[in-house]
């Protein structure tokens, strides 16, 4: 336990310098460094008591390789300060398809649900039910793919503002988290209905006092186009080649014991699909003049331009835009993915700038010429043109001088 927190203590201290010791040595598998969160119940804990510690054991066992826990929690940088440092190989646990990691085959399936008290004689089944408009909804704010969660988004998209968030993913002191926080305040009764991830909930659903009802909400939303269920997987590096073929089949083998250890710990299971499963939410654009999609490219890599302007973008725009720039808030406020789109309205990039800064107060949009200058309005320009392209997906994107910089 100390000597956790020590070791946490010092990566925290030497950060960049230890990564370019520890990458890229060259070691004999006889070590499985699997990269954990030390306070984050069902998954992991330092006590090892977690469903991804177990599988660790499982799949170590089976490589003749002993586990060596990386301890950092799930907050802003996580990635870059565990598995993409070089500190740790695996994450026994990443959404298939996460960017910036490789992602194994698939070897779980679970989604999100509405968690309330049995007693309150609510039957909420999907989210357009009318009773979510009047009812306090708690959400964690930050989810597998370190942007905001689907029902989060999907909530958003609808206009339905009675939300709650719950997460730490700004905090930097890791004994912070109490990943049971969401499925409590429902139990207490000091939220309404909470949203949360299948695994989170079927753990601790059963260990609170009172009764808790659970209904799955589907597999994704017609509304916001946000998936809902996730096909889970185990990740590494990308150029760690030779240990993804090697979980791959490990997880070929241990199919059995692995989804065994998920039922101990009340994991909603469905069924995996055969065919892969885009995990990263897309924003699949609704209505006739959708978008062109999919140029070849699709990623959450981009230029810091287009980074800067999905900044500005979810500081000032969003809120009648809609997150993502997806629309579908203010119905006034057109989806911007479809003005500029050549399949829509084909706004120029000038008359773009123009409107940005200058507003159409009478039409209820801003001038933001206030608060941005010229070189802003280019950066937003650029990253609502990438959305409109297709190829950039919902969600934070990846700075390419950061990766440059961790790798
Ligand atoms: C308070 C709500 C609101 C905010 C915030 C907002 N807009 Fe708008 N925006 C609107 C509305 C409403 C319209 C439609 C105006 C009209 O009908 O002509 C609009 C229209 C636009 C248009 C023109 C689209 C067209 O089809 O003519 C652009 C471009 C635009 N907004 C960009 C932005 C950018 C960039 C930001 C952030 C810096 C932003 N908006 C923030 C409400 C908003």
């Amino acid at each position: 336990m100390n000597r956790t927190r020590a070791k946490l203590t010092a990566a925290l201290l030497l950060g960049a310098p230890a990564v370019a010791l520890m990458a890229g040595a060259p070691r004999p598998l006889t070590e499985l460094r699997v990269c954990a969160d030390p306070f984050d119940l069902p998954f992991s804990n330092d006590h090892e008591e977690g469903f991804e510690n177990k599988i660790a054991h499982v799949v170590a066992q089976d490589l003749n390789a002993r586990v060596v826990n990386y301890w950092w929690p799930s907050r802003r940088g996580v990635l870059r300060n565990s598995i993409l440092g070089g500190f740790c190989d695996v994450m026994i646990q990443a959404p298939v398809g996460l960017d910036p990691v490789a992602t194994t085959q698939p070897y779980y399936r679970s989604a999100y649900f509405f968690v309330y008290r049995a007693g309150r004689g609510l039957q909420i089944r999907s989210l357009d039910d009318t009773i979510l408009k009047h009812l306090k909804i708690g959400v964690n704010i930050i989810g597998y793919d370190y942007t905001n969660t689907p029902p989060a988004h999907a909530l958003g998209a609808r206009g339905i503002v009675g939300l709650v968030g719950f997460g730490n993913f700004l905090n930097p002191d890791p004994k912070a988290d109490h990943p049971d926080d969401i499925i409590r305040a429902v139990a207490k009764d000091s939220i309404d209905v909470a949203i949360v991830w299948g695994p989170l909930a079927g753990y601790w659903v059963k260990r609170q006092p009172v009764p808790l009802t659970m209904v799955a909400l589907p597999d994704s939303d017609a509304v916001s186009g946000m998936p809902f269920a996730f096909s889970m997987a185990m990740a590494v590096r990308h150029r760690d080649k030779e240990l993804k073929a090697q979980l791959d089949s490990v997880i070929d083998r241990r199919k059995s014991e692995i989804t065994a250890i998920l039922q101990e710990y009340n994991v909603p299971l469905l069924d995996l699909r055969a065919t892969p499963t885009p995990s990263a939410p897309h924003g699949t654009p609704s209505g006739a003049a959708a978008p062109t999609r999919d140029t070849g490219r699709d990623s959450l890599l981009v230029s810091d331009s287009i980074y800067q302007g999905w900044k500005w973008f979810h500081v000032y725009c969003f809120r009648c835009h809609g997150e993502d720039a997806i629309g579908g808030v203010n119905p006034a406020a057109p989806d911007l993915r479809w003005v500029l789109s050549t399949s829509g309205k084909a706004y120029p990039r000038d008359s773009f700038q123009y409107t940005a800064l200058n507003g159409r107060l009478d039409k209820g949009m801003p001038a933001w010429k206030v608060l941005l200058d010229t070189a802003a309005v280019k950066e937003l320009y650029l990253y609502v043109k990438a959305r409109s392209d297709g190829w950039l997906k919902v969600g934070r994107p990846h700075r390419e001088s950061d990766l440059k910089k961790s790798q």
